[in-house]
């Protein structure tokens, strides 16, 4: 079995933190996000992985080199033109056929793949789409089923009066050889607003698999915090991590008179100083220095951020190689400010 993953948009929801890392790259637990995405496919047994890139896909594949760790093959296909989701999958169309899944690169779940092919291959499905309930889903694309589990109408990303379900498309999809034909090549063309609803038009076998399992798109500050914190806690069965877990790098040092309330991850190369307290959840990346006194609660810190002495951080993010200044008091922000020369925007609210 095939997966396509969908990697190519800018990520603009997450800036300012993709002013200096693409959204697949940004760090989850101190690991690049697409990572998990490759592994979780790759343990569902799926063979051959294809990443369809489009925005700066260099530092996607200088990581991933020969991949020789993986179990599963990895083909890269790039556009050179942004084409959309549906489009990403037709300019990948050498490398797939028959039945395969597509995946977009920026959600964390542990939907059962295996179960959702059983499901599409029982309904005699010609597309199935994975379905998971949100809070609001004005964000996203609406997805409304009969109870055979058919799909009768979508809409994506709808005002709150169109919301008539609180089903959304998650963003996993099966599909059929055959839908490739619908796509145009080489133009901009898009499953949720293209594809789906035409084939809902022409009366074609269109599934929804709904599932309440773990699910996030992590495309957002906001959603990005809550995804670390969420692992940290032990809310997806991919990461064996409790939220009392406090897991320190033996090449990190740790002052005996600093404060350590878990679930904390620290990478290695860090040193926290005297006084310093450190609320979990809290991720901290390699070679990053806290100063006496500071306090980090509830926030990720990517590598070399230094943290000033008496500083104070709450449910905020600092991208790599920035400084908080001593004193400071910061809540709800993701920090780039490295950023700053190149952009203009250096901060964005969590
Ligand atoms: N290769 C490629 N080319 N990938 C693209 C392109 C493109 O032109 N445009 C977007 N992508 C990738 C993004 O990188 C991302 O991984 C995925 O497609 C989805 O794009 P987003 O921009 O994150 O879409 P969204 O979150 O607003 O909405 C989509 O996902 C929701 C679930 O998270 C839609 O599919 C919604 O219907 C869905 O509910
Ligand atoms: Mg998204």
């Amino acid at each position: 079995m095939k997966a396509v993953i969908l990697v190519g948009g800018e990520g603009t929801r997450l800036r300012p933190l993709t002013y200096s890392t693409v959204k697949a790259m940004v760090p989850v637990l101190n690991k690049p996000f697409i990572e998990y995405v490759v592994r979780y496919l790759s343990n569902h047994s799926i063979g051959e992985i294809i990443l369809a890139l489009g925005y700066k896909p260099d530092s996607i594949t200088d990581y991933f080199g020969g991949a020789s760790q993986l179990d599963a093959k990895l083909v890269y296909s790039v556009e050179s033109i942004p084409l959309g989701t549906a489009g990403a999958v037709k300019n990948a169309g050498q490398y797939v056929n028959d039945t395969f899944f597509v995946i977009n690169g920026d959600i964390f779940t542990d939907i059962d793949l295996t179960d959702m092919l059983d499901f599409h291959k029982n309904k005699g499905a010609k597309v199935t789409i994975a379905l998971t309930p949100v809070d609001d889903p004005t964000q996203f694309g609406v997805v409304e089923t009969n109870n055979q589990q058919r799909v009768t109408r979508f809409v994506e990303k709808p005002s709150w009066e169109q919301v008539t379900s609180n089903l959304i498309n998650a963003g996993v999809y099966i599909l059929e050889g055959e839908i490739l034909e619908r796509i145009p090549q080489g133009k901009h063309f898009m499953f949720e607003r293209d594809v789906f609803p035409q084939l809902l038009a022409e009366g074609e076998p269109v599934f929804g698999y709904a599932t309440d399992t773990y699910w996030i798109d992590m495309g957002t500050p906001e959603k990005y915090l809550q995804l670390n914190r969420d692992l940290l806690c032990g809310k997806s069965a991919q990461v064996a991590f409790q939220a009392g877990d406090i897991r320190v790098d033996k090449q990190s040092s740790v002052h005996p008179r600093a404060e350590l309330t878990g679930p904390i991850l620290m990478d290695r190369d860090c040193t926290i100083s005297k006084g310093v307290q450190l609320k979990g959840p809290v991720v901290i990346g390699s070679g990053c220095n806290i100063h006496d006194g500071a306090i980090i609660e509830s926030s990720i810190l990517w590598r070399k951020v230094g943290v000033g002495e008496h500083a104070v951080l709450k449910d905020c993010i600092v991208a790599s190689d920035n400084y908080i200044e001593n004193n400071a008091c910061i809540e709800g922000t993701a920090i780039n400010a490295l950023a700053k020369r190149q952009s203009q925007s250096t901060q964005g609210q969590v």
